[in-house]
């Protein structure tokens, strides 16, 4: 049996085993995302689900060095969608069968933002009967507005380590209170505790980061038990301070296809979850996110933000569809989907497997 063929027939993978397929090339690589394809298959079935994206404001209180949104930065236009526009937003996703929202902001951790939150909910809720599925990105917050919010009726709730190392954490953020490597994962317990699904996710192809770093990010996957993931390549943005290493960067198709890898052995690691096919696959490749698709991811995020405000959330290069209407992005998503053969779950929520098991 070829080094390949003998990790991949493996029950339980180790960090040298994961890094032997990221390094997988030609048929070694094809074999890597067939078996993928087939977990999927046989675990969480051909099937995609969308969870429309609404990014809500990109005013931000923190300064992670990777991100355009960054609160110095000041080359950004910034925006706060209204109430009207964000329940409006909502209401579109659920009359197109969406079934579930994300609602995505910079973070801010005043007693306004929360408020306005848990009110939203409730509007959202109200408008669209309770039949949406709505998941929160709202960054670092404290037990009791992740409570509040839960109890108002989010279920979901993504909040990405970006790097599980802690040293090269430290290396993409300020080092102060407010970028916390520690309290980030505390949080991510705090959400598990509240009874979110919780997501997470890495960067992958950041500057300093190492294979070595990328197998363990999914080990630290693994061990947190996470019940969604979401992650991509780095994009690199001219107006942060990462942008300094542009230099020593894999080229962009690497870091897509490093991705792609990646999201293959994650689904290998953890059968039954649910993992996106993030925009910034898109922002590399038109059909990125269908391409990963193809090796194991079953969520997408169409971005449903109303179309003034897509070019202002910038949190990296090229980030597609900014010029795209809601139908367009649904009609060229439909077609591109049918191509990989998967269904979209209209109308189904779709909450993992790997969670209906642990809250039964
Ligand atoms: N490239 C890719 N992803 C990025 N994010 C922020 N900046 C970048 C970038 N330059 C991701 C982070 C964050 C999510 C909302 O967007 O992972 O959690
Ligand atoms: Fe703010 Fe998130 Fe960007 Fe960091 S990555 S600056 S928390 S929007």
């Amino acid at each position: 049996m070829s080094t390949i063929d003998s990790i991949l027939s493996k029950r339980e993978l180790t960090k040298e085993d994961i890094v032997i397929l990221l390094e997988a090339e030609a048929e070694d690589k094809d074999k890597l995302y067939a078996k993928a394809a087939e977990v999927k298959e046989h675990y969480v079935g051909c099937k995609v689900y969308f969870r429309g994206l609404i990014e809500m404001s990109n005013y931000c209180r923190k300064n992670c060095f990777y991100c355009g949104i960054r609160s110095s930065n000041t080359n950004t236009e910034r925006y706060n969608l209204t109430d009207e526009e964000v329940v409006e937003a909502a209401v579109l996703a659920w009359k197109n069968d969406y079934a579930s929202i994300a609602l995505q902001s910079g973070e801010k951790d005043t007693k306004e933002f929360v408020d306005r939150i848990t009110m939203l909910l409730g509007k959202i809720n109200r408008a669209t009967k309770g039949g949406l599925g709505i998941t929160l990105s709202m960054g670092e917050q404290t037990e009791d507005t992740y409570k509040r919010w839960f109890d108002n009726g989010a279920i979901r709730y993504l909040l990405r380590i970006e790097a599980s190392n802690k040293e090269l954490y430290a290396k993409l953020h300020p080092n102060n209170k407010a970028h916390d490597f520690d309290n980030r994962i505390e949080c991510l317990r705090l959400l598990r505790r509240v009874g979110y699904q919780v997501g997470s996710g890495v960067m992958i192809g950041l500057p300093f980061q190492t294979l070595d770093n990328l197998a363990e990010d999914l080990l630290w996957i693994k061990s947190m038990d996470i019940d969604m993931v979401g992650m991509g390549p780095y994009v690199e943005h001219p107006d942060t301070p990462l942008y300094k290493y542009k230099d020593q960067l894999l080229p962009l198709e690497e870091r897509f296809t490093l991705s792609l890898k990646m999201t293959a052995i994650l689904r290998i690691l953890m059968k039954d979850i649910n993992i996106v096919a993030p925009t910034a696959l898109q922002a590399i490749d038109k059909l990125g996110r269908e391409k990963g698709l193809k090796v194991g991811a079953n969520v997408i995020m169409p971005n449903i933000t109303p179309g003034i405000y897509r070019d202002s959330y910038k949190l990296y290069n090229n980030k597609p569809c900014t010029d795209e209407a809601f139908d367009d992005s649904k009609s060229s998503l439909e077609a591109s989907i049918r191509l990989t053969g998967d269904t979209i779950g209209y109308g189904e929520q779709g909450n993992s497997p790997h969670f209906k098991k642990r809250v039964d």
